[in-house]
């Protein structure tokens, strides 16, 4: 290639790579695989490495962080960082609301109604359209220097869309928070326990930590987002007139704005904001920790001006509290279906934000040593949304003497086993595959919804059968002496019954709902779906080494082992074998036939959109397994672009190209289609779907 053609690919390889990440960070909407991805990235990486001329600051290969700094220089902002006052009911919102109204002369005030995210504020500054370097809020006139670390962040752009129909300010800063996903935050802690190390509070702190790495290899390698939420300084063109404004020039230029935010007309619609955000909390995928509510037209906005160093013309609707104290009763031990020992706070009932909690998670050994959390303490509980209570800390002041330091159990509290902890691993386990107390768990795991699906059979009445010794292991349920069940107190013919039917019925769930029944360590809806798939039959996953499984999209190293593990151990191919001679069915019917089809090899498929019945991985595996290949772009080799909601620019390149596109519909009936069923050349005239000409 001449020295052109090499400044063309690398600029198209950055410009592709750059959109990946904002398709990925900021739509939520992957258009690449993980492969793709990082062969757009490897390409780059190579001509820069043989080029180095040709690195740049905003190339996207500048993410991976650098080793340590030696600390953050101070930066100055151009206008303070403000915070902002609260209010924490409606009568103080309005009360807000009419000082606004009459700091602007009496004029009707509009509003925009936004989450206010929990995470950490930042300004990013950008001098003609490139990142130039952003800061911590600080003392809120100056902040450090992290522009490194945000450098690592894929959803911040690196280089700004041009405006559309309009002009980009030569400088440019805009304000947000970092912030980290709940999902993420749970995964990088479960990442870290499993490490044995410190795990953080919450989402906020981990992103905190997180940010403010001297390694910025360490920022890189953490799962963190940014949301912004408003210009702060402009120089060459004006800002927007209004926030809502605002809000979209970010977009338009590639950023993500805090979500769903909303204009609203009067004080009673943003109270019905605040009270829609706050039922919604629970359910957000990030922290809020309540609405930022402000007044939209910026000419009324200095109008009304400001107290020391709040705004007047915005506040934040604070949501109820998510901690209280509490003292811990006891502390007890709840044994998993794996054998997994888990401490648990027994609580003196408290009240969090409306709901009585009674219990809360103590995760393991190290993370009650660290914390030195002990029977009898005064603690500090918090409860967000779903997840179970924990314990932040304790109150050591509180403490009379009667407080006892806290071990984990030598033995078993279930079956008396010595427990055992291995090197390297935060959990002890009970090593006795029959204790009563991980067999329970098991048949929970196994007649829940989501598994084997037994309607009728709950939690109690599955104690009673273990506790009675009615079952032994789960393959047990198909072998009952219904007599038996029938006699025990409180059951009666017709429940017994009505049992028996469900148990038949589950005899022939869909081969993933038995793999994910069997209760396998870290085996899930979702990876059990891949698996059933992939093999077809607990036959062939039984005898599959690690390699194949591992081969498996969306499988990893640890996650094989412990499939190929359970499957090695004499008592799980026992219970298999048992529960195979009841009659349950240990095969999905199109594999029957042998290792899958191919029935749509040599086509080739894009997909872009969203998917309603399959998540884009899935949707790729099952195209892989009929033999067609997934690619992130679209070419004349495309065959097929398939459009889930929103597709976006991809739709256009196959209109243009004339490659049919399909719908999900067609898509699906393709993946279960035989031979015959797969058209051949279809000619797409005007892009509509061809899903018609199907049989
Ligand atoms: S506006 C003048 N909007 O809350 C307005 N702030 O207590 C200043 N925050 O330090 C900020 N989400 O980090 C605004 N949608 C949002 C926000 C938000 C979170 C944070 C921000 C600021 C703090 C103010």
């Amino acid at each position: 290639m001449g020295d052109d053609a090499i400044q063309r690919r690398v600029d198209d390889l950055r410009e592709e790579i750059d959109r990946a990440n904002y398709e990925y960070y900021v739509l939520d909407q992957p258009s690449l695989t993980d492969a793709e991805y990082d062969a757009l990235m490897r390409e780059l990486r190579e001509l820069e490495a043989v080029h180095p001329e040709l690195v740049s600051p905003e190339s996207p290969t500048q993410r991976v962080g650098a080793a340590p700094q030696a600390g953050f220089a101070e930066i100055q902002h151009p206008r303070p960082m403000l915070s902002l006052s609260n209010v924490y009911n409606e009568e103080e919102l309005r009360a807000w609301a009419q000082r606004a109204s009459r700091f602007a002369g009496g004029s009707e005030l509009t509003f925009v109604a936004e989450p206010k995210i929990d995470g950490l504020a930042v300004a990013l500054t950008y001098v003609d359209g490139v990142f130039d370097h952003g800061a911590t809020r600080g003392d809120g006139f100056k902040g450090d220097d992290i522009t490194q670390n945000l450098r690592t962040i894929r959803s911040i752009p690196l280089r700004l869309n041009p405006v559309p129909g309009g002009m980009m300010p030569r400088v440019l800063e805009v304000r947000g928070e970092v912030y980290m996903r709940k999902a993420d935050f749970e995964r990088l802690n479960a990442g870290i326990a499993a490490n044995g190390g410190k795990l953080f509070m919450n989402p906020r702190n981990a992103a905190a930590g997180s940010l403010r790495q001297k390694d910025t290899r360490i920022t890189a390698s953490r799962p963190l987002r940014l949301f912004v939420y408003g210009i702060g300084y402009t120089e060459g063109e004006e800002a927007p007139g209004s926030h809502w404004e605002a809000l979209e020039f970010l977009r338009a230029v590639g950023f993500a704005p805090s979500p769903d935010a909303t204009r609203c007309d009067s004080v009673e619609e943003v109270w019905a904001e605040c009270e829609r955000w706050q039922a919604q909390r629970a359910d957000l995928d990030f922290e809020a920790d309540g609405v930022v509510i402000k007044v939209n037209d910026v000419r009324l906005q200095e109008e009304i001006g400001y107290v020391a160093r709040e705004p007047r013309w915005a506040t934040a609707y604070k949501f109820p509290p998510t901690q209280a104290t509490s003292v811990i009763k006891e502390i007890t031990i709840n044994v998993s279906r794996t054998g997994a020992l888990n401490p648990l706070a027994v609580l003196e009932p408290v009240n969090i934000g409306g709901v009585i909690v009674q219990r809360a998670a103590l995760f393991n050994e190290d993370e009650i040593a660290r914390k030195d959390i002990r029977a009898r303490d005064t603690v500090v509980v918090e409860r967000r949304g779903d997840v179970i209570p924990y314990v932040v800390k304790v109150l050591e002041e509180r403490r009379d003497g009667s407080q006892t330091p806290f071990a984990m159990p030598a033995t078993c509290p279930a079956c008396g086993t010595p427990t055992h902890r291995a090197d390297g691993e935060a959990m002890r386990y009970c090593p006795n595959a029959a204790c009563p107390a991980q067999l329970r768990e098991k048949v929970h795991h196994f007649v829940s919804r989501n598994a084997m699906d037994i309607v009728g059979l709950g939690e109690k009445l599955a104690d009673r059968f273990v506790d009675l010794g009615l079952i032994h292991d789960v393959a047990d349920l198909y072998t009952l002496d219904w007599d038996q069940v029938a006699a025990l107190e409180r059951l009666g013919d017709q429940s017994a019954a009505n049992l028996r039917a469900a148990v038949e019925a589950s005899k022939d769930r869909p081969l993933a709902r038995l793999i994910n029944a069997l209760g396998i360590r870290h085996v899930g809806e979702r990876t059990a779906r891949l698996l059933a798939d992939r093999f077809g039959s607990l036959d062939v996953l039984m005898e599959a080494p690690v390699k194949d499984v591992n081969a498996v999209g969306g499988i990893g190293g640890v996650l094989a082992e412990s499939v190929v593990d359970f499957f090695q151990e004499p008592r799980n191919r026992e219970v298999i074998a048992k529960l195979r001679r009841a009659g349950v069915r240990t095969a999905d019917d199109r594999h029957s036939s042998g290792n899958g089809s191919s029935h749509l090899s040599g086509k080739t498929f894009v997909l872009t959109g969203r998917l309603s019945s399959l998540t884009r991985p899935q949707a790729e595996e099952r195209l892989r397994q009929a033999g067609a290949s997934v690619s992130g772009s679209v070419s004349k080799r495309t065959s097929f672009l398939v459009a889930g909601e929103e597709a976006g620019s991809k739709a256009d390149r196959a209109r243009d190209l004339k490659v049919p596109i399909i719908d999900e519909v067609a898509l699906l009936r393709m993946l279960e289609g035989a031979e015959d069923t797969v058209p051949d050349g279809i000619e797409a005239t005007d892009g509509a779907p061809v899903e018609a000409v199907l049989p």
